[in-house]
């Protein structure tokens, strides 16, 4: 009844399918590296799970890694949190950073999970909850789609557990009948399981999440039986800060999570950073053309995110409108994989202002009225009198018209 893993029906391609992987992981003695995942199954996904996409780095990762590991885990916590930050193993493994930020907060992130309580990532949109969770589940787990998406519609069953109807008419409750959640799944296997966006869920359905975080077991009244969590098993849930009004946790199910809160990156230069290597990773995953960075126009709008956002010029003289939008990380990172392809495809293969305007002000301009105004208020008292921005300003004054 367990669906198989990913069963590749492409044939394969000549060479494509050698495990690039097996050059740097000699047989290490004991290591437990996953056989159940072919290497490079899914790499023909237009946006494979992190388990594929960093196999090589979680490989070397388990090699090099002698430090304890918590009962199922693939790897030791500080290895995990290696991962997620990036470092450069005895071997010359180099493991690249997925997550920029504070290290005391990914540490605390990767404790938490091998303690009996659940982990809750809080933080306004954009500033890579769902991305540190999925990375977390994959070098935790080796598996990052134990998942359930949270929305208003979210019913109990995704939770604990559905039936198969025909089973269930032809032969009555049974446990060939049953259809586990992928939280049920996760218990069951001591995994790490996921659940995004927490606080959109109705608040019944959260309240099914009490009883499996404090008591560790799912039962089943229908067979008088209960699905008991194995250890390795544990919780992340993403919740966003901006989702007011939408159902708040319940003091019970709050008291069950260790909250950790995802800031905004500290500097302009980490959001560069953070940037420009996003944007490297997609337009590779999506065979862009490849065109000049253009590390200034990156920079530019990163410039412009961060003063709308902050709603203050950078040097603190010039007090701003904020636009009502979010202005994230994620939502340069789109604008500037835009700009690049537009860049590749119609422009000189460069980056170059008139290649991010228009990204920048759909971004900015989310409400016609006030957000309209808040810009070309910026426009006309920042972009226009800044050094080395007329360029910029002459293609935003095109793309606003
Ligand atoms: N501090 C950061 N470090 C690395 N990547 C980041 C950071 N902040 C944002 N990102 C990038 O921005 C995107 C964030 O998207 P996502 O995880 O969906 O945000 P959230 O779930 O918080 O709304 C990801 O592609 C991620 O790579
Ligand atoms: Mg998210």
């Amino acid at each position: 009844m367990t669906v198989p893993a990913t069963t590749p029906t492409t044939p394969a391609t000549p060479g494509a399918a050698t495990a690039p992987a097996a050059a740097n992981t000699p047989p290490a003695p004991g290591a437990a590296t996953g056989a159940a995942r072919a290497p490079g199954a899914g790499a023909e996904a237009l946006r494979p799970h992190a388990e594929d996409a960093f196999a090589d780095e979680l490989a070397a990762l388990a090699a090099a890694d002698d430090r304890p590991r918590p009962a199922r885990w693939r790897l030791s916590p500080w290895a995990v949190a290696t991962y997620l930050q990036g470092g450069v193993l005895p071997d010359g493994t180099v493991i690249t950073p997925k997550y920029v930020g504070p290290r005391r907060l990914v540490e605390v992130a990767v404790t938490t999970l091998a303690t009996d309580r659940a982990l809750l990532l809080l933080g306004v949109p954009g500033t890579a909850k769902t991305w540190v969770s999925e990375h977390l589940a994959a070098a935790v787990s080796g598996d990052s789609t134990l998942l359930v998406q949270g929305t208003a519609g979210t019913p109990e069953e995704a939770v604990r557990y559905g039936w198969n109807y025909a089973q269930l008419l032809a032969h009555g409750p049974s446990r060939d009948a049953l259809v586990p959640s992928p939280l049920m799944r996760a218990m069951s296997e001591g995994m790490t399981a996921r659940v995004e966006e927490l606080t959109r869920i109705p608040a019944d359905v959260q309240d099914a999440l009490i009883t499996i975080l404090s008591e560790k077991t799912l039962p089943v009244p229908e067979l008088g039986q209960e699905v008991q969590a194995v250890r390795g098993f544990n919780l992340i849930a993403t919740a966003n800060d901006r989702d007011r009004g939408v159902n708040e946790l319940s003091s019970a199910l709050r008291r069950r999570f260790n909250t950790v809160v995802l800031p905004l990156p500290a500097t302009a230069q980490d959001e560069v950073d953070i940037v420009s290597r996003r944007v490297d990773q997609i337009g590779r995953s999506l065979d862009l053309p490849v065109a000049q960075e253009g590390p200034a126009e990156i920079r530019r709008v990163v410039t412009v995110f961060r003063e709308l956002r902050e709603g203050m010029t950078t040097d603190g003289r010039t007090k701003l409108k904020s636009p009502s939008g979010t202005l994230s990380t994620a939502e340069a990172i789109s604008v500037v994989t835009n700009g690049l392809a537009l860049a590749a495809h119609f422009g000189d293969g460069v980056l170059r202002p008139d290649d991010v305007a228009a990204g920048i002000l759909g971004a900015v301009v989310r409400d016609p009225g006030t957000d309209r105004v808040a810009w070309q208020e910026y426009l006309e008292t920042v972009v226009r009198e800044r050094d080395g921005w007329k360029d910029f300003y002459r293609a935003c004054r095109e793309v606003s018209a």
